[in-house]
């Protein structure tokens, strides 16, 4: 299974999303492949936010992602697409292939146990926001990895 994260920057959620998932799933055996990107072209080519690699180091994840914009070729490429929050969602449906639309969703519909509708940006926040994007991306893991072992 390949899976594509995605926010509007590609430098806070989406990498962290990847790097969530990626050790989750390693931990529990499930072969997935996981990248990441964003609706805007603002930093690409860019390591991710530093404040994002710090948060995530500390709860053990490896954020190595550069930064890139969401490609037509995804649609195709990956079985799920998912999306940090509604913004982002209706970029990418608008751009997305009618043969690919159901592949297009919000990742805070996997939540188990948080009841949110959106990750959302930290970019502007502090170090609460940038924990908050982490409790949620770990709350919505076992959702997923369900799928995927299917
Ligand atoms: P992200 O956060 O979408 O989670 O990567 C943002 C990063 C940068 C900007 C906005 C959101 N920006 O406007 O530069």
């Amino acid at each position: 299974m390949k899976i594509l994260f995605v926010c509007l920057g590609n430098i806070c959620r989406s990498p962290s999303a990847e790097a969530v998932f990626r050790k989750h799933f390693a931990y529990k055996g499930v072969v997935a492949e996981f990248d990441s990107a964003g609706t805007a072209d603002y930093h690409v080519g860019e390591r991710s936010d530093a404040r994002s690699i710090k948060h995530a180091e500390k709860r053990g994840y490896e954020m190595t992602h550069l930064a890139r914009q969401v490609h037509k070729d995804d649609f195709k490429n990956f079985d799920l697409i998912l999306a940090m929050d509604s913004s982002n969602l209706s970029h990418l449906r608008q751009i997305c292939p009618d043969p690919y639309q159901s592949k297009v969703q919000l990742i805070t519909d996997y939540c188990s146990e948080m009841n949110v509708s959106a990750v959302p940006d930290p970019y502007h926040g502090d170090v609460e926001d940038f924990e908050h994007v982490l409790d949620i991306l770990e709350d919505c893991v076992e959702k997923v990895l369900q799928i995927a072992k299917k």
